[in-house]
């Protein structure tokens, strides 16, 4: 169903995709969009959306770990907030839209709220998360955990890889890591959070359907690992005297592949493979690896885990290598709250598409979210389902479909609040 033409959403469509072009320029890395946290790329980005912010009536503030925050008063100091929104940083090479589409849909659906005067009954505030992907310190939501008061001091401590340490990223993205600590809560009480995402997968497409809303978020865990070898002359060593250290990774990519083939759910990736020393003469010596892998179920994840562990326990065994393997990271499976949902839902059922329902095989910041309030999410259709990737597309009538979802949103419980206040004055 095409929504009904409102020249309005129009323009903010094609504003929202402005804007996620301009942020595209806003990279570490000539010639694609790379934005790790407390990069000076993230640190131009949030200037720019601080200052959009800023232009639509917005108050904005920084946290501890150095997300951008603009929050759009409640009717009192002490009232609980909605918020809206998603991150700033990117993955290597990425798409323009993953996380800056959500931040700025929220960005100009609030701002909708400010030019109209209207009354909300609670306060609103936009988040734009300074860490989501994990891409520098390889381990994911260092934004949200920071916001939410769930981030371990002890992460503080890791290092990049030029030995940056996460205190010093911290302090260049704008952060005060002295202040960060496990524990802190938000500000205010958090009545919720709402998040508007790409879908990042083809079934939107299979669909026709624009949007839809999301039912959970696959649990995920990261590994990282080294194998060691022995780096030796590429000319000179015999086959059967190597110690290959690529060759284990090799093997354990496929061994995870199959793995994932033949267990319903289960998705497991390796996706990067740093070799030392590093030349096409030299048996690599070392690799290091990484190892996503993901599930809608926690035990099947779990399992996965050790199964591959014990894998790669064999593989070194069998061709002479070292292995050290750390858990990184491991988050449950995350459903997404039914009443928050369900509104969510009725505002899409309002706006005139039907309501479809989509589980997210991605990661998003409402994992962290969910800790302290109730989440919910929108997914908006992408071209080809391509995502972490260049070619990431979406179409404006669609960023015009979630605007008009996210507007009747808001309004909704403003309209019951009004309604309550009729009430009670006759
Ligand atoms: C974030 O994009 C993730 O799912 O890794
Ligand atoms: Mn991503
Ligand atoms: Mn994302």
């Amino acid at each position: 169903m095409a929504l009904n033409h409102d020249p309005g959403l129009t323009t903010r469509a094609s504003r929202v995709m402005a804007r996620c072009d301009r942020l595209a320029a806003c990279t570490e890395e000539s010639g694609g969009i790379t934005r790790s946290y407390g990069s000076a790329a993230l640190v131009e980005a949030m200037v720019l959306v601080e200052g959009w912010m800023r232009e639509a009536g917005i108050e904005t503030r920084r946290d501890a770990v150095g997300n951008l925050l603009g929050r759009l008063p409640g009717p009192d100091p002490e009232a609980a907030a909605l918020v809206l929104g998603s991150h700033l940083d990117s993955v290597r090479d990425a798409g323009r839209y993953d996380g800056p589409l959500g931040v700025l849909v929220a960005l100009d659906a609030v701002a909708q709220v400010a030019l109209s005067g209207r009354r909300q009954p609670v306060a609103l505030e936009v988040a734009a998360f300074a860490d989501e992907e994990g891409l520098r310190f390889h381990t994911a939501y260092l934004g949200s955990s920071g916001y939410v008061g769930s981030l371990d001091r002890a992460l503080l401590e890791l290092v990049d890889a030029s030995s940056v340490s996460l205190r010093d990223a911290c302090l260049a993205i704008g952060g005060d890591p002295e202040t960060l600590s496990a524990g802190t809560p938000p500000p205010t009480a958090l009545e919720g959070y709402v998040e508007v995402h790409i879908e990042q997968g083809p079934a939107l497409e299979r669909l026709g359907a624009p949007l839809a809303v999301v039912s959970a978020i696959a649990g995920q865990s990261r590994v990282g690992g080294t194998f060691t070898g022995e780096a030796g002359h590429a000319g000179t060593v015999p086959m059967d005297e190597r110690h290959d250290a690529l060759l284990g990774a090799a093997e354990l990519a496929l061994a995870a592949e199959a793995l994932a083939s033949a267990v319903p759910g289960l998705i497991a990736t390796v996706g990067e493979l740093d070799v030392f020393p590093g030349a096409s003469n030299v048996i690599p010596g070392a690799v290091r690896f990484s190892l996503d892998v993901r599930a809608p179920d926690d035990r099947t994840r779990q399992t996965a885990v050790k199964t591959l562990h014990r894998r790669a326990r064999a593989i070194a065994a069998q061709r002479g290598l070292d292995l050290s393997w750390q858990v990184v990271q491991g988050n449950p499976a995350v459903p997404m709250d039914a009443t928050l949902s369900s509104r969510l839902e009725a505002a899409v059922d309002a706006v005139g598409f039907a309501v479809h329902h989509l589980p997210s095989g991605a990661g998003h910041d409402a994992v962290v979210l969910a800790q302290v309030c109730p989440v919910a999410m929108l997914f908006v259709r992408c071209t080809g389902g391509i995502s972490h990737n260049p070619a990431e597309a979406v179409l404006a009538e669609d960023v015009a479909a979630a605007l008009a979802v996210l507007d009747r949103f808001l309004a909704a419980p403003a309209e019951e609040g009004s309604r309550r206040e009729r009430t009670t004055a006759t």
